[in-house]
């Protein structure tokens, strides 16, 4: 069974291009067959911190001018990528209807993969929260900043009501400057969760903020092929372990 993940966060630039990147190496290294979607529609990236040229991306793949499957490639480090495309009109006001195709076509691809990670635009864009909505499970990323905390929140308060039937949500504390602040930010999103949605999330993990991931992105190469032991490194191992246990006895 594939297991389909959408990567989000309410707030901009908190770290979720980076991490489904990392997660996508990690979970390639626990012998899983990944593939890592751009959806970050209009505002793609996923080449940039790669350092990749696509020739096709999903915006060819929607004009028509090749079926979705050739436009995914396949990365050193073991995992398939489908690029997306900055500043392009059709993907920046996606339809529902297109939204609708796009997963048919990723349904279509499942039997080749374990797990598809959807590395989501930030906020609350409707393509967005549909595409979420029909995900598997719901990865969000928080920092410590109040703004990123009430952003999560509103996405969460959203996603509960786009999903008639709960799926499981989970909380990763990215950029935190230790990992007790990272469970600190954790409780207080769960309490609001529990207090006002009726849901609990499980905290996935906390990644402390590390300068090699800034090198990282800059050199354009994955983290856990430049730095494979620094903390960042070895917190999203660790959360990457987490969600390999987690899909395998769900
Ligand atoms: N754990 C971390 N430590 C330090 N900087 C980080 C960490 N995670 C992400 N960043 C920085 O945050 C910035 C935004 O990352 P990005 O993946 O583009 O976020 P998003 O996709 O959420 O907009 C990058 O410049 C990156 O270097
Ligand atoms: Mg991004």
């Amino acid at each position: 069974m594939t297991h389909l993940i959408a990567i989000a966060s309410g707030k901009g630039g908190v770290g979720k291009t980076w991490l489904a990147i990392t997660l996508a190496h990690a979970l390639t290294r626990h012998g899983q067959r990944i593939l890592l979607v751009d959806a970050d529609f209009g505002l793609a990236n996923i080449d940039i911190q790669l350092g990749l040229m696509p020739e096709r991306d999903l915006s060819t793949a929607l004009a028509g001018l090749c079926p979705l499957a050739a436009a995914i490639l396949h990365h050193d480090a073991g995992f398939d990528i489908l690029p997306g495309r900055s500043g392009t009109p059709s993907l920046a006001a996606m339809a529902p209807e297109t939204v609708d195709w796009l997963l048919r076509e990723l349904h279509a691809l499942a039997p080749r993969y374990d797990t598809i990670l959807l590395d989501l635009g930030s906020g609350l864009a409707p393509a967005l929260r549909r595409l979420a909505a029909a995900a598997d499970s719901l990865a969000l990323i928080v920092t410590e900043e109040p703004t990123s905390l009430t952003d999560a929140y509103a996405v969460l308060k959203l996603h509960a009501q786009d999903c008639p039937h709960p799926k499981p949500t989970h909380i990763i504390v990215n950029q935190a400057t230790t990992p007790t602040a990272g469970q600190r930010i954790f409780a207080t999103l769960a309490k609001a969760c529990t207090q006002y949605l009726h849901t609990t999330p499980t905290h996935l993990g906390t990644i402390r903020r590390d300068d090699r991931v800034r090198d990282t992105i800059r050199r354009q190469t994955p983290l856990l092929t430049r730095h494979p032991t620094t903390p960042a490194a070895t917190d999203a191992e660790a959360i990457a372990l987490r969600l390999h246990s987690i899909e395998a006895i769900a």
